[in-house]
């Protein structure tokens, strides 16, 4: 509490203020506010954040039905019943689903799976599978397209595999692979196949009929669309289909048919489960509700898209891929063709505004990446592109850039 007295020179009034004070811890007051513009991690709500901001042991009641809750939302997001989907949740980022999927699901004997790949996320499911050990077959297409499907037809028409596994949003590029149409040609010609898609950036904002296209596994994590925080991941499973790789996996922490058993059984984790964020992620699943589910989702992102692309054009930065296998959660730039262009110099500019951005991932062209998924809106793609004009002008580099 603070005094304050003041005395007029004038008339000789004397007027008192008395001041009430707050401290605020300074890890508040300091903390300086991003925006992330990329693949994850990714900008949440403050209320998601503020719902983590309490201790619940992993036996009380209100978190065993928080775990309940998440399990069942997310199957309903998937538009698929309990009957015959169950979702696994694995602790971890999202790697770690993918590699519970490949040593559960991959038969020991006899094993054979067909990825196909068509950027750094398909590659990285190949090296999954190496580490395994499995017979692996890889179709692999270029980083600037969609999978083509009648080649992935042809591959499945001469070949028999126990697996197949594709990325749905390949997020090193923004592409959207035809995950429906190749579902089908796995029903079609290798009808006994278990088929993954690896949904992890598109999974709740990109809407998929699992059952018309096949899917057996699906996997996502909690800092996506969904906008949760960072720490654990989940598979979306045919409960048969799943219960018959019993005995299959080839790790203890990652066996997804014994944590499936433990949750089933008393709605626990086996091991230490992340709660904070459990409860941060059921706020979100709350929320995502509120936007309208996954059609409200796809919404603001199909918007924070058009916006960045339309700004991004007008400057005259060049896209990576063509619109037509363009998706809207993620879009790759070529570097503009100037000499005062420095991507670590245009990156740590956009930094010191609080505009984060990311470094490319595709192989042979020279990119940039900007996201518009996670806790973003209109105004904040607006704020980024000014951001981007203001760093161009600062670094010397005129816009619109010429279009060769
Ligand atoms: C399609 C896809 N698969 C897998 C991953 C890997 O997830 P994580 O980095 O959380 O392990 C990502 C990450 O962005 C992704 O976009």
């Amino acid at each position: 509490m603070i005094n304050v007295s003041y005395q007029s020179l004038t008339d000789g009034t004397v007027l008192s203020l008395t001041l009430h004070v707050v401290l605020v811890p300074t890890v508040f007051t300091n903390a300086v506010e991003k925006k992330l513009f990329t693949p994850g991690p990714l900008g949440v709500s403050l209320t998601t954040r503020q719902a983590m901001l309490r201790d619940l042991g992993s036996r009380d009641g209100e978190f065993i039905d928080t775990v309940k809750f998440i399990r069942n939302k997310l199957l309903e997001l998937a538009e698929v019943s309990a009957e015959t989907y169950t979702c696994v949740l694995v602790q971890g980022s999202g790697t770690f689903s993918v590699e519970a999927v490949l040593s559960t699901t991959i038969p020991r004997k006899g094993g054979k799976i067909l990825v196909i790949e068509n950027g750094a996320y398909g590659k990285r499911i190949c090296q999954a599978v190496k580490v395994l050990g499995v017979d692996l077959m890889h179709l692999s297409f270029p980083e600037d397209k969609k999978v083509d499907v009648q080649k992935v037809a042809k591959c499945l028409q001469s070949n028999v595999f126990t697996n197949v596994a594709i990325v749905h949003c390949e997020t090193s590029s923004g592409t959207f692979n035809p995950v429906t149409e190749v579902g089908a040609l796995v029903q079609k010609y290798n009808p006994d196949a278990s088929y993954f898609v690896d949904a992890m950036s598109s999974f709740g904002a990109v809407p998929l009929d699992l059952l018309k296209s096949n899917v057996h596994y699906l996997v996502s994590s909690a800092n996506k669309c969904i906008e949760g925080v960072p720490g654990f991941a989940y598979v979306i499973a045919q409960t048969d289909k799943l219960l018959q790789c019993k005995g299959e996996a080839r790790s203890l922490s990652l066996d997804l048919v014994a944590q499936y058993e433990g949750l089933e059984k008393n709605g626990q984790f086996r091991f230490t489960p992340p709660t904070h964020v459990l409860l941060a992620f059921k706020q979100a699943l709350i929320e995502l509700e509120a936007e309208g589910g996954v059609q409200g989702r796809a919404n603001r992102y199909k918007t924070n898209s058009a916006v960045l692309q339309d700004g991004m054009k007008k400057m005259g930065f060049r896209q990576l891929l063509d619109p037509s296998d363009q998706g809207y959660i993620i879009t790759s730039y070529h570097y503009p063709n100037h000499p005062n262009f420095n991507f670590q110099e245009f990156y740590q500019r956009l930094n010191d505004k609080d505009q984060v951005i990311y470094p490319g991932k595709v192989t042979d062209a020279n990119c940039f990446r900007i996201g518009n998924i996670g806790h973003l809106f209109t105004e904040d793609m607006e704020c980024l592109l000014q951001c981007i004009r203001n760093v161009c002008d600062d670094m010397d580099i005129p816009l619109p850039l010429p279009q060769k």
